[in-house]
């Protein structure tokens, strides 16, 4: 199975989000899920209507830019048969970054429109920002950028090909604040293997955040996970120039906040 087919053609079985979680505002009623492999997933459904220049977005705009990923238990989530064929996709073997969370699009579309000898992917699951991004992309010509609406976690550990990623690029993720959330955070014991799956050797694992104690946990976490090594000196990387300044990082600064960049580098394969 591979991208641009049987969009939402996944078998639809019962999960755990079904019910009164189920996803009025998602194509084909597909239920959210509240669990991926037993764990939380780390993002909720935004509700809210999307206006009409989004709803065109999708209509007119989708058909380049928006992957069409078979399905499994609920809308965001990948058929684990699935894969990307990155070649066939953009037409051409060109580097591949992916930005897991790219929200209104703002980093993904800067950086695809001014390196045009790279190939992009944003996933994201929150549909206003997957039209958002459309639509600037669209006004600035990045025709290397794709965008998958997906559960970010399976498109690392299966939809993408194994070390198909030159980079992967997380940058403020949700930081589930309160004590009792941090099970959900995307980058938690376990995520070394996800993302470790999808970048190619050498290739790197960039990230930021405003949130100290996320930051703090990036770090025990990638430092223990055997398929990275540093690639930064002292306790944090410098900042990325390669990543604009988005909503998150103002409000962050605004806040008072420190920004806290790491990088990490993926150990070639045994
Ligand atoms: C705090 S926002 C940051 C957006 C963007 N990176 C920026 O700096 O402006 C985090 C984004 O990650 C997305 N997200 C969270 N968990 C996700 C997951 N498992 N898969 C895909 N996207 C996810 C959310 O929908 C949200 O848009």
């Amino acid at each position: 199975m591979s991208g641009r087919s049987a969009r939402g053609a996944g078998r639809a079985r019962p999960s755990a989000g079904s019910g009164a979680d189920a996803a009025a505002g998602y194509p084909g009623g597909m239920p959210e899920p509240r669990t991926f492999r037993d764990e939380p997933v780390s993002f909720v459904r935004r509700s809210g209507r999307m206006s009409e220049a989004q709803e065109r977005a999708f209509a007119e705009l989708a058909p380049h830019y928006l992957l069409d990923v078979p399905r499994d238990v609920a809308w965001t989530s990948v058929h684990p048969e699935a894969r990307l064929d990155p070649a066939a996709e953009y037409g051409r073997e060109a580097p591949l970054i992916v930005e897991v969370g790219s929200g209104q699009g703002h980093a993904i579309v800067a950086a695809a429109s001014s390196r045009p000898a790279e190939d992009f992917l944003a996933v994201e699951v929150f549909r206003a920002g997957l039209a958002r991004t459309m639509l600037d992309a669209d006004r600035a010509g990045a025709r290397n950028l794709r965008l998958v609406e997906a559960n970010a976690p399976e498109v690392l550990s299966s939809y993408l090909p194994e070390a198909a990623a030159s980079e992967v690029w997380i940058f403020f993720p949700d930081p589930w604040h309160k004590k009792r959330h941090t099970k959900r955070r995307l980058v938690r014991p376990g995520f070394g293997a996800t993302a470790g799956a999808a970048i190619r050797d050498g290739g790197l694992l960039r990230l930021a955040t405003d949130w100290e104690d996320y930051a703090l946990q990036m770090r025990e976490v990638l430092d223990g996970a055997p398929e990275f090594e540093r690639a930064f000196e002292g306790e944090w990387a410098e900042r990325f120039d390669g990543r604009v300044m988005t909503a998150f990082e103002r409000k962050g600064l605004a806040k008072g906040r420190d920004i806290r960049d790491l990088t990490y580098r993926r150990v070639p394969r045994a």
